[in-house]
């Protein structure tokens, strides 16, 4: 039996290890793209995506203030920004599946999931890359603390489509791309 596509969303959302969360987020989406491409696209379903998604237990999450300063140039100043990365990388593949399974019941055509589901699959080669790197360093996704603010956004943006799709490309991607020339 197949699953819908937001059944599959909500077992990416439900999944906490951010290794085992992007192997299913992958698999998922090939199996939208192969059953787009054989004419027989999978049902969007109604499965109801949780409010927060699972997060393993490290690493730990702090507020925005209380984030330690890194130090740029130093080995570890680099590991820092390497994981502070991959953890975007991992909430934005949660916000993407996020997207897909909350307004299922909104009338939307189907490039919109193809986009969202082709993202996430994006975002979590992102985060595979980046947790190779910080293991090739000697350090792990989970090592460090990260931010524990990435989530309010869709929490803000849960019950309009309109106001998730604004703030999630408008605010926080395009103030993570204010700081990037820095980085
Ligand atoms: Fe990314």
């Amino acid at each position: 039996m197949s699953h819908s596509l937001t059944e599959l969303a909500v077992e990416v959302l439900t999944t906490a290890d951010g290794r085992e969360k992007t192997a299913r987020s992958h698999a998922a989406a090939k199996l939208w793209r192969d059953s787009r491409a054989a004419g027989t696209p999978l049902e969007i379903g109604s499965a109801l995506p949780p409010d927060r998604p699972a997060r393993p237990a490290r690493p730990e999450l702090l507020a925005p203030r209380e984030m330690p300063k890194r130090r740029p140039g130093s080995e570890h100043g680099r590991i820092a920004l390497i994981h502070a990365v991959a953890h975007i990388e991992l909430n934005a593949v949660d916000l993407h599946w996020d997207a897909v399974a909350r307004f299922a019941s909104v009338p939307l055509p189907v490039g919109y999931f193809d986009d969202w589901v082709q993202a996430a699959d994006e975002e979590s080669k992102h985060f595979n890359l980046l947790c190779d790197r910080l293991e090739a360093l000697g350090s792990h996704y989970g090592a460090l603390p990260a931010h524990e603010g990435m989530w309010r956004a869709a929490e803000d943006t849960a019950g309009d489509l309109l106001a998730r799709l604004a703030v999630v490309p408008m605010v926080l991607e395009a103030r993570g791309l204010d700081v990037t020339p820095g980085t």
